[in-house]
């Protein structure tokens, strides 16, 4: 039997079975592509391999690099079962262990700005580096505290979002998002600045949302009045993919005027439309010339996910009141889909959700997409 990178554990033969019927539907011919049956979204022992390898080995976006301003500014969060602590200090925003090096204790809980973590239990007092500064009474001779450093993970900024890593060995992001630099730099999405973020529990399996968030397909018929009148499934529009990411236009009908100015370098198309862009495993975003929104997904147990998401605005142009009615569509249009993905969530036990026929690739390419990278 082979065992899985890190010898953590045996993949069992139900997963072998699975991944086998991954590799099968992956090398379906591309004109008939066929979507994942019901297990892949339900089934606890998939959920547990998916943690220690595709989840465990991607690189998650953790929020936007303008939360983290001042020296100090910090955020926590669990990150499958790993408390971790995103914070900026003089040499950059850093991903650190929220795991006390005595025995264990968690530092430090919500955000906020600090000069030293000091843990609640013994009052271990940790730089914001993670060094181990002050262990009162610590005497034995053989205490080097040099070596009580707290973990820390890859962590780096990219388009503005923090992006974090839990494997020791991260893939090469920018190799992996190579083309998409070129898709979403004329928005120049670093310059966007956060005006909103919320974090909701929905009880769905982490792709299903992906899945959701990425296909134009249900537009027109799960959101009638919020988005068909701006993104109709019909104007829906397969772009550019790559090693480690997907997306597709949501263009605007002709008679809509633009919404915001934007970038200067955006083209009259682009102007006229939102691209929505997944970069695999977890993270989904809208990008329009005044807008930017972005899902991440922390999946937690097979049918259940936090979702953090935010929204960020180019450049101060739109007014408060604006912004505010933005947010408001944003949130009917999120409550639109996680109505629909937690019932079918209760559907994907049965016998007969064994996977079906994929529209094209104007309308559920990316999913295919996400199919293939979930294959390799
Ligand atoms: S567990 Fe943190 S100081 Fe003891
Ligand atoms: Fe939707």
């Amino acid at each position: 039997m082979k065992t899985q990178e890190n010898n953590l554990f045996e993949i069992s033969p139900r997963v072998e079975a699975m991944n086998k019927q991954l590799t099968a539907l992956a090398s379906a011919p591309a004109n008939a592509p066929n979507g994942l049956p019901g297990t892949f979204y339900a089934d606890q022992t998939y959920f547990e391999h998916e943690c220690a390898t595709t989840l465990k080995n991607g690189w998650h976006c953790v929020g936007r690099a303008d939360e983290l301003v001042d020296d100090g500014d910090y955020i926590t969060l669990h990150l499958l079962g790993e408390p971790l602590i995103i914070v900026k200090d003089a040499s950059g925003i850093k991903a650190l262990s929220n795991v006390c090096r005595h025995r264990g204790m968690r530092l430090v809980e919500g955000q906020g700005n600090t000069k030293r973590f000091v843990c609640p239990y013994h009052a271990w007092t940790y730089g914001t580096d993670g060094a181990l500064l002050r262990a009162a009474r610590m005497n034995n001779e053989g205490f080097d505290p040099k070596t009580c450093k707290l973990g820390e993970f890859a962590c780096v900024e990219r388009f503005g979002f923090v992006y974090i890593c839990l494997h020791e060995n991260p893939p090469d992001l920018d190799k992996e998002l190579a083309e998409l630099v070129s898709l979403i730099s004329p928005y120049e999405p670093d310059t966007y600045k956060i005006a909103h973020s919320a974090t909701e529990i929905w009880n769905t399996n982490w792709k299903c949302l992906v899945e959701n968030f990425m296909e134009g397909y249900h537009l027109s018929v799960v959101h009638p009045k919020t988005l068909h009148g701006y993104t109709p499934t019909g104007l829906s529009q397969k772009a550019a993919s790559g090693d480690g990411f997907t997306s597709y236009y949501a263009n605007y009908p002709q008679d809509i005027p633009a919404r915001g100015q934007g970038a200067p370098g955006l083209s009259p198309e682009a102007k006229h439309r939102s691209t929505l862009f997944a970069v695999f495993p977890c993270q989904v975003v809208s990008i329009a010339p005044s807008l930017l929104v972005s899902l991440s997904i922390r999946p937690k147990t097979v049918d259940s996910i936090e979702v953090r998401w935010t929204m960020s605005f180019y450049n101060n142009e739109l007014d408060q009141d604006t912004i505010n009615q933005r947010i408001a569509l944003w949130e009917d249009v999120n409550t639109e889909d996680r109505e629909k993905l937690e019932i079918m969530q209760s559907a994907f036990r049965s016998v007969h959700a064994t996977g079906g026929p994929l529209a094209g690739p104007d309308y559920e390419g990316t999913v295919h997409d996400f199919l293939l990278w979930l294959a390799k």
